[in-house]
């Protein structure tokens, strides 16, 4: 199978950890879709860690934990599916999960059977515990394969945060999704960490095999199982931003259930998920400009420079032929970063400009003498959507 846009949905390891159970899962389904998440494309309801008994059964096979999941997994699924939603779960391509419950190595062909006959659409594919006598590629391949033939089209998502250069081989396994940088937690220090690095990785990213930043933490405040100091909400509007503009999937992490507005407000922005969703899902890239460095770039400068990693200028082309335009600040005082009409080839000799819409505010302005460019509190954001029209 293929898929053509980066997967929305929610993952319960941000928040739950080991303290996972079908009550959680159900109530969280029920909330996408009374709360009008699902209608945004939040689709994917997934299962991480922690779910299984610490040893297969007689046949080798993994097993629900009974007290977290007293009707088995095929119940989960078909409530899942009831809702119009999709259900995804987590294994491990070691022979321990990362939490040190059964991975699948050496019963590859087993499990996504099972996963098959539970009913699953999404399988998150970890990394930890692999053997040291077999290589990353291999173990994703095997999995890749194992899944294509189980009779049930089940997106993969590997998980191997970027280890053993991941970036040369992931294409070739047939995953769906990869992540490209380590471990989110609910800290500005963590987003911004992961951003920068994403940096230099978004020329891999693309249609059919898209970078995973790694799950939301927007609305977590402090709670939870990855919670750290806890962002305030210009910080995770910057996150969602982020994620969006990058082309990352949108995997949501917090409770839901105690989501407030500011949070919903945050996860529903239209703009942000129609640029992340764009049908041509082009890579996106940097277009910061300094007056004082306006000279031609040599060919083999690396686009990547110091100034862009505190305040990068990220844009993308959209299919129909708007740019995505996100100016942010990681700096802990005010900036104002800035790019210009040139940046995009709009230079005055085209008698073209753009027209700016704010993603946050609705706001539409237009570029002033060929600049673009934001006056920006610390790890705050615009984002546009530029369209191209006639300068006069
Ligand atoms: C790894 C992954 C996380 C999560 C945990 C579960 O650290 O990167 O996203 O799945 O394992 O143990």
């Amino acid at each position: 199978m293929i898929i053509t846009r980066p997967p929305m949905g929610w993952n319960s390891w941000n928040t739950f950890g080991e303290d996972i159970n079908e009550k959680v899962v159900m109530e969280t389904a029920d909330f996408i879709v009374e709360n009008g998440l699902k209608d945004c494309g939040y689709e994917y309801v997934i299962i991480d860690d922690c779910w299984s008994l610490r040893e297969r059964n007689e046949a080798g096979e993994m097993v629900p934990d009974p007290e977290k999941f007293p009707h088995g997994m095929k119940y989960v699924a078909d409530y899942v599916h009831s809702k119009g939603l999709k259900f995804g779960m987590y294994s491990c391509a070691g022979t321990l999960t990362c939490a040190r419950y059964p991975g699948s190595y050496d019963h590859e062909f087993v499990d996504a059977k099972k996963f098959a006959e539970w009913g699953i659409d999404y399988l998150k594919y970890d990394y930890c515990y692999h053997p040291e006598t077999t290589y990353g590629h291999i173990v994703y391949k095997r999995m890749a394969l194992a899944l294509a033939n189980c009779g049930r089209d089940i997106v993969f998502a590997a998980c191997s945060w970027g280890a053993e250069n991941t970036k040369t081989w992931i294409k070739e396994t047939g995953a769906h999704t990869w992540r490209s940088t380590g471990d989110i937690n609910d800290s500005f220090a963590s987003i911004k960490n992961l951003a920068q690095d994403q940096l230099k990785l978004m020329e891999y990213n693309g249609n059919g095999c898209y970078n995973d930043m790694d799950m939301l933490v927007v609305g977590m405040r402090g709670e939870g199982n990855v919670a750290l100091t806890g962002c305030t909400n210009d910080e995770y509007k910057t996150h969602f931003a982020l994620w969006a503009l990058m082309g990352s999937p949108l995997i949501i992490g917090c409770d839901l259930r105690k989501a407030d507005k500011d949070c919903m407000d945050i996860l529903k922005n239209k703009v942000l998920i129609d640029i992340n969703q764009d049908e041509a899902y082009r890579q996106p890239f940097i277009c910061n400009n300094r007056r004082e460095e306006r000279e031609v770039r040599k060919i083999d400068e690396p686009v990547y420079k110091n100034y862009q990693v505190d305040q990068p200028v990220v844009a993308r082309f959209l299919a129909n032929g708007d740019i995505a335009i996100g100016l942010f600040n990681f700096l802990d005082r005010k900036a104002s970063p800035f790019t210009n009409l040139d940046a995009f080839g709009l230079g005055e000799c085209t008698g073209k400009t753009l027209e700016l819409t704010n993603a946050w505010t609705g706001e539409v302005t237009r570029p002033k003498n060929g600049l673009i460019r934001a006056e920006l509190e610390p790890h705050s954001c615009v984002v546009y959507r530029a369209k191209v029209v006639d300068a006069k």
